[in-house]
């Protein structure tokens, strides 16, 4: 008998470049740009594509190439303003966001956009950026506790009136948002990060438990763990992984772009952002997590979108994302280095045969 997973076609999201340097910490020449006409763009010919959802990203400060970044629901609005089906993601980081702000801000673009936007919770890596703007920076696994309560708090304030909560972190008074949002119960929450904390967290909270790029059988330990224990609370939680996609007509040509990558990263950046993310995972109680066992050449791209190895032809790569979902992947996170061209050559080559391929495989099951 499939699991339910197996019968749902595997969605795509795209990483939105609304930061500059695109998702590569590398000289290599790219034709991604960080302004909103791209941006606008890039999104109608996702949607067109296929790719049912775009995730922003939020950053405060620069970092390793990130020098400009523009901020995440503003530009996620704007996204949804000029696309009609294309579900857009908004990065949130609890601290400089109060879940008060953000409820309302969410609940009016819900309506702005006819149902169409999703929040996903970060809780933090960056402790410069963190310092940069005076915010207080919490030890690995309390930023995880704030951010749950942050999501408990708006969805109560989401769904219900006269919404009274006493946190560490957050208190509120029989308070009634209007209006509520347009989806129900209400709008789809994502989180990113893999450490013990945040897959804690998701079999709890989240509707959607976001990943680092990482191999099958690294994603597959993660998904049996959630969903073990989002069973053990009767709670029910989606996957999606990060992928670095370099799709390309032959293997030889997809895997000399991924080296062009690498050789021509830049190595004091590189650096300086594995200096930075021992902040992440290596920094919680058990030191695993995101970025924990990562090499230089892996981080050049930020979340590891290497590992999870869809570099090769439209066929390889389609294959790989059926394994991923074979092992209860939901969704796949992918980014690009040439973004608009190759949204449009995922849509063209590899969405049809995957679609094609779990056909097959559910007339057979
Ligand atoms: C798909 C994805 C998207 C993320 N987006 C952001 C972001 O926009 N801004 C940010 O500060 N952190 C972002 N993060 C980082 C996480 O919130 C988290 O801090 C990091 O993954 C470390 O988590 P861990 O220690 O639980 O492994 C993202 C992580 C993932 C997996």
């Amino acid at each position: 008998m499939p699991s339910s997973n197996q019968l749902s076609p595997i969605k795509f999201a795209y990483w939105v470049p609304n930061v500059s340097g695109g998702l590569i910490i590398s000289n290599i020449e790219q034709r991604t740009s960080w302004d909103i006409d791209y941006n606008r763009k890039l999104a109608r010919i996702a949607e067109e594509a296929g790719f049912e959802y775009a995730l922003s990203q939020i950053r405060f400060t620069a970092g390793y190439g990130a020098e400009y970044q523009h901020e995440s629901i503003s530009f996620s609005h704007a996204l949804l303003e000029s696309t009609s089906t294309l579900k857009v993601i908004a990065a949130v980081l609890p601290g400089p966001w109060h879940p008060a702000v953000l409820a309302k801000q969410i609940a009016t673009i819900d309506h702005l956009s006819g149902g169409r936007v999703a929040v996903n919770i970060v809780s933090g890596w960056f402790r410069g950026e963190f310092t940069a703007i005076g915010e207080h920076w919490l030890e690995h696994d309390e930023r995880y506790r704030r951010s749950e309560e942050f999501i408990r708090a708006i969805k109560g304030i989401w769904t219900a009136d006269n919404f009274n909560f006493q946190g560490d972190f957050y208190r509120f008074h029989d308070y009634s948002l209007k209006p509520k949002p347009l989806q129900q119960p209400h709008p789809e929450i994502f989180q990113g990060g893999s450490s013990r904390a945040a897959r804690d967290m998701a079999s709890r909270v989240s509707d959607w438990y976001f990943t680092n790029g990482n191999t099958v059988e690294g994603i597959k330990a993660q998904v049996d763990d959630i969903r073990a224990k989002a069973s053990a609370n009767g709670h029910s939680v989606k996957i999606g992984v990060n992928a670095f996609v370099i799709a390309r007509d032959t293997e030889a040509e997809a895997k000399a772009v991924l080296h062009e990558i690498i050789d021509k990263a830049n190595p004091e950046a590189v650096k300086a952002f594995s200096h930075e993310v021992q902040q992440a995972g290596k920094a919680s109680p058990e030191g695993e997590g995101n970025w924990a066992k990562s090499t230089l050449e892996d981080l050049v791209q930020y979340n590891d979108g290497f590992k999870t190895n869809l570099i090769g032809t439209p066929e390889q790569i389609a294959e790989r994302i059926v394994a991923l979902k074979h092992i209860g992947v939901d969704l796949v996170l992918t980014g690009f280095l040439h973004f608009q061209e190759e949204v449009a050559y995922f849509g063209k080559h590899v969405l049809p045969l995957v679609r094609q391929l779990e056909n097959e495989q559910s007339v057979a099951a």
